[in-house]
């Protein structure tokens, strides 16, 4: 499901995922053979802090040398990219249309009468629109889902693509992105996750977000502003480091022994609150369910080395670190000792490599 797919034009079966989030940009390209998926290439390469806040680019310049440094560094030759963009800045609505229309007279009603679902004028936004099946209640129709972007999102993004000579062939939102990699984690959810309820914890820089899926389904999300920015603000005030070296200093290590129980141990005990947190809040939305069968941690925080088991400990659940290509090939110029240790921060930009497969980006 990418309502936002057909916004920029056809697709390409080449195409590499592209997460543009608040501390890196993650490029992934993945192919497919058969039933099997390999990883063709990857990188991640750090952004300075404040380029990209609260999910929107504040400066497509610097993104873009970023994205065409990963470029350069992943070995990769496509040039089509798969994009997202943060849920909070799409629009979303079920309308009903008459079902005797055809697909160009259909997107000509829609538009006429857009205005009334969207609260912006139709020249500042991106619209998409899929057609969803037969409506319930009148058999005369259809439910139409309409998906709208203010353009200027897209366009920040769209000009850092361009920067690094990137042609953008699929905008998609990103917690559809992340419920499309969930296939990615079935072997390590019990059942394969069939008749299960697991959560899905992305813990990012500035963004906590929880999925939880019943029998491999989603049934629930919530994001909360908390992530590793508050850990790299820590070592920076406990350890005089820039922002900078206090980020690589996380990802390959350096800090002095303290570090553990003067800095680390503490921000554990808030993300395990945080993630308790969250999913109270789904308990008391979700009444029917009272418990979580497993839980999975992923984005740059679950690499933190045993939070796993910290968390399983405070919140007692069965806890695990996502590990999404750990039934794939991955070719040598892919570095597979490296995206070992980065992959569970991967779920978005593989969510996007994803639609390369999609039968409907031909
Ligand atoms: N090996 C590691 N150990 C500890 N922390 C790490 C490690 N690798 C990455 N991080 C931290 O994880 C965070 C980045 O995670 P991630 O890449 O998932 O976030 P993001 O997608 O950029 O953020 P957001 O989704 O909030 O915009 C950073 O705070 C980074 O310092
Ligand atoms: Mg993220």
């Amino acid at each position: 499901m990418s309502f936002l797919q057909s916004l920029l034009g056809g697709g390409s079966r080449e195409l590499i995922g592209l997460d543009i989030s608040s501390s890196s940009v993650k490029l992934l390209e993945l192919a497919r053979r058969g039933e099997r998926y390999s990883v063709e290439a990857y990188a991640i390469e750090a952004l300075p802090a404040n380029v990209v806040n609260d999910k929107q680019i504040t400066d497509p310049k610097v993104v873009g040398e970023a994205i065409a440094r990963a470029l350069n560094r992943s070995g990769t030759r496509t040039r089509h990219a798969a994009i997202a963009v943060a849920g909070a800045s799409v629009i979303t609505k079920t309308i009903s249309m008459p079902a005797s229309l055809k697909d160009n007279d259909m997107e000509e009603q829609i538009k006429a009468e857009a205005d009334q679902y969207i609260p912006y004028s139709l020249d500042e936004v991106n619209l998409d629109f899929q057609v969803v099946g037969a409506s319930a209640k009148d058999p005369t129709s259809v439910d139409v889902q309409l998906a709208a972007c203010r353009k200027e999102l897209i366009e920040h993004r769209v000009a850092a693509l361009e920067i690094a000579g990137l042609i953008p062939r699929v905008v998609d939102i990103e917690a559809y992105a992340l419920e499309n990699a969930c296939p990615l984690l079935y072997h390590q959810m019990p059942d394969q996750g069939v008749g299960k309820t697991i959560a899905l914890v992305d813990l990012g820089a500035q963004m906590t977000s929880l999925l939880v899926l019943h029998d491999r389904q989603p049934i629930y999300t919530r994001d909360q502003a908390f992530g590793g920015r508050q850990l790299t603000e820590d070592i920076m005030r406990s350890y005089g480091m820039s922002y900078e070296e206090a980020g690589r200093a996380k990802r390959f290590g350096g800090l002095p022994d303290s570090y553990q129980s003067e800095v680390l141990d503490g921000f554990i005990s808030d993300l395990a609150l945080q993630i308790d947190r969250a999913l109270q809040f789904f308990f008391s939305a979700a009444a029917q369910h009272r418990t979580i069968d497993a839980m999975i941690l992923a984005g740059g925080c679950a690499h933190i080395a045993g939070i796993d088991a910290a968390v399983q400990e405070r919140l007692r659940l069965p806890t695990s670190v996502a590990r999404p290509f750990a039934q794939m090939g991955v070719a040598a110029r892919a570095k597979p000792s490296q995206l070992a240790q980065d992959e569970a921060s991967m779920l978005i930009a593989a969510g996007l490599a994803l639609r390369a497969f999609d039968e409907d980006v031909a």
